[in-house]
C-alpha cells in the first residue's frame, strides 16, 4: 500500500488518530485500498506519514475493531476480504433504480450551500469563536429536568423559553404577544416549512423578494405555490409590484433584506400592511438578524406596527448565538394557534427540550442581552473596517451598500464584471462571497458580492480584501 492520498491536517481540532482512521477507512470504502491488499507496516506508515507510533497504532486498532482490517501474525496487515465498497456513482444502487425525489425543488443545488468551514466573509454566520460557552454550559441545570421536561415535549416548546422569548420581543421589538403565541421550532427553516403547510395549498400565489432568500423560495415551490417575485430596491420590497394581486402570503425580511441588506422604509411597511388588510393576504416577517442594528433608530418590527394584523413573525437564535442550536420561533396569530400546534405535532419539529431549558436559563440570567450588546460592538467595528477598506480600493472597484444593520452588506461591482466569476475566483483563494446575481428568481438586475463581515477578525478581513481585489482584477483583465 502506498501512503499517497492519505492526508491529515495538523492544524485541525480533530485528533490526528481520528483523521488517519477516517482517511484510511475512506480509502477502503472507496476501493482505493482493495480487499486483500497489504498495508504498510506501522513503522513504514510512521515514516511515510510523519506521524507518531501511537497515532498509527490507535488508527489501525480502530479499523481492526470495525472489521476493515485483519492481521496475520508475522505476515502483515491486510484489508479485510468482506468489506463493503461504497458505490462510485451516487446513483448506483443494488437494483440500479433510485426512487426520484417527490419534488425537483428540494435538490441540494437549488438551495444555498451551507456546509463550509468558517471562512472569511461567508454571509449568515456569527463569530462562533466568541460564543459564550462558559455561561451556556452553566445554563444546563439538572433541576430543570423534571419528569414533565423529559416526557414527550409540548409541541409549542418549553414554556419558560416561550415566556423568555415573549418578554424579549416585547422589550426589544415592540411585539406584544403571550407565551402561548410563541412556537419554538428547529431553526427558522423548520418554521418556514410549518408556515407553508398551514397557510398554503398547492397553486396558491406567494410573493417573495427578488433577489431573495432561496431556502424560502424553494420551500414554497416544493409545496406547489405559484411564485410572484417582487423587485427589491434600496428601500426594500416594491409593494406596488403586487398591490393589485390577491396573494396568499408575502415573505419579507424588512429589518435587513436578504441578501441586499435594504431596510424596508416606513411608508412601504404601511403599504404592505394595507395590502394585506385589503387583499386578505398573510405577511411572513423573517426578522433573522434584526438584533444587529448599528444606528440609533432601528425600525420597529412589522408585527408591532400591525397590532394584531395578519403578520406571522419568525425569529431565530442562529445569528445571535449559533446556528448549531437549531432554535427559532414563530409568533403565531391566535386564530392560527391550533392549526400550527397540530402541524407541529405531526412534523415532530420541536427542538431538544434540554437545550431549550438551558437557553431559557441563559436568557433569564441576562446572558443573551449582554452577549448581543457585546457582539453588536464587535460587528460594528468589523463592518466599519471592511466597508472603509473596500471603498478605499483604488479604481472604485467596490461600491459598498451598507445599511448599518445585520451581519452582511453588498459590495456592488462595475457593470461588465461578472459577480459569479469573481465569487468563484475568490472561493479558490478561500474567501466565500456569494454573487448577488445568484439570489435572483427573475431577471438579474444587479451585480455584486454578499460580504458577511461578522465572523472575520480584522487581520483576516484585511487578507480577504486583498484576495477579493485580486479576484476582481483577474476577471477584469480577462473581460473582452
Ligand atoms: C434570510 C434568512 N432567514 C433565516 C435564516 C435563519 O435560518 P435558521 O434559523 O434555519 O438557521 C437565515 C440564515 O442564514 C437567513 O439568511
Amino acid at each position: 500500500m502506498r501512503a499517497r492520498g492519505i492526508l491529515v491536517n495538523r492544524k485541525s481540532a480533530i485528533p490526528l488518530h481520528r483523521q488517519l482512521t477516517s482517511a484510511l477507512r475512506d480509502a477502503i470504502l472507496s476501493g482505493r485500498l482493495t480487499p486483500g491488499q497489504r498495508l504498510l507496516s506501522s513503522r513504514e506508515l510512521q515514516t511515510h506519514l510523519g506521524l507518531s507510533r501511537n497515532t498509527i497504532v490507535d488508527a489501525l486498532g480502530q479499523l481492526h475493531a470495525e472489521g476493515h482490517l485483519v492481521t496475520l501474525r508475522g505476515v502483515g496487515t491486510f484489508v479485510a476480504q468482506h468489506v463493503y465498497r461504497r458505490p462510485e456513482d451516487k446513483n448506483e444502487s443494488k437494483s440500479g433504480v433510485v426512487p426520484p425525489p417527490a419534488t425537483a425543488y428540494l435538490s441540494a443545488q437549488s438551495l444555498a450551500a451551507n456546509l463550509h468551514e468558517t471562512v472569511p466573509f461567508r454571509p449568515g454566520v456569527p463569530a462562533l469563536n466568541l460564543f459564550p460557552s462558559a455561561q451556556f454550559k452553566r445554563s444546563f441545570n439538572a433541576r430543570d429536568w423534571t419528569c414533565r421536561l423529559l416526557d414527550y415535549p409540548d409541541p409549542l416548546g418549553y414554556e419558560p423559553l416561550r415566556a423568555a422569548i415573549a418578554r424579549r420581543l416585547q422589550q426589544t421589538r415592540g411585539i406584544a404577544c403571550s407565551p402561548d403565541q410563541v412556537l419554538v421550532t428547529n431553526g427558522a427553516q423548520a418554521a418556514f416549512m410549518l408556515i407553508v403547510r398551514v397557510l398554503l395549498k398547492k397553486g396558491d400565489l406567494a410573493v417573495v423578494e427578488d433577489p431573495g432568500y432561496p431556502n424560502v423560495r424553494a420551500t414554497l415551490m416544493a409545496h406547489g405555490a405559484r411564485i410572484l417575485a417582487a423587485p427589491v430596491d434600496w428601500a426594500g420590497i416594491d409593494v406596488g409590484a403586487f398591490a393589485r394581486r390577491r396573494a396568499r402570503v408575502v415573505y419579507v425580511t424588512p429589518s435587513h433584506q436578504y441578501p441586499s441588506g435594504a431596510v424596508l422604509s416606513l411608508d412601504r411597511r404601511f403599504a404592505l400592511l394595507a395590502w394585506a388588510e385589503k387583499r386578505g393576504g398573510w405577511i411572513v416577517e423573517d426578522d433573522y438578524d434584526s438584533e444587529f442594528n448599528y444606528t440609533d433608530r432601528a425600525q420597529p418590527a412589522l408585527h408591532g406596527l400591525a397590532e394584531g394584523g395578519p403578520v406571522v413573525y419568525v425569529g431565530t437564535f442562529s445569528k445571535v448565538l449559533s446556528p448549531a442550536l437549531r432554535i427559532a420561533y414563530i409568533v403565531v396569530p391566535p386564530a392560527l394557534r391550533d392549526a400550527f400546534t397540530a402541524a407541529q405535532q405531526v412534523t415532530g419539529g420541536t427542538p431538544d427540550a434540554i437545550v431549550q431549558s438551558a437557553l431559557a436559563r441563559f436568557m433569564d440570567a441576562g446572558h443573551l442581552g449582554r452577549h448581543i450588546a457585546k457582539m453588536r460592538k464587535v460587528y460594528d467595528e468589523r463592518r466599519k473596517f471592511v466597508a472603509a477598506a473596500l471603498s478605499a480600493v483604488p479604481g472604485e472597484v467596490f461600491r459598498v451598500r451598507d445599511s448599518r444593520a445585520g451581519l452582511h452588506f453588498i459590495a456592488e461591482l462595475a457593470d461588465g464584471i461578472r459577480d459569479d466569476e469573481v465569487s468563484e475566483r475568490a472561493a479558490r483563494a478561500g474567501v466565500i462571497v456569494p454573487p448577488l446575481s445568484s439570489y435572483f428568481h427573475g431577471k438579474v438586475s444587479r451585480n455584486g458580492l454578499v460580504i458577511g463581515y461578522a465572523a472575520s477578525a480584522l487581520p483576516d478581513a484585511r487578507k480577504a480584501i486583498a484576495a477579493l481585489t485580486s479576484a476582481v482584477s483577474a476577471v477584469e483583465n480577462r473581460a473582452p
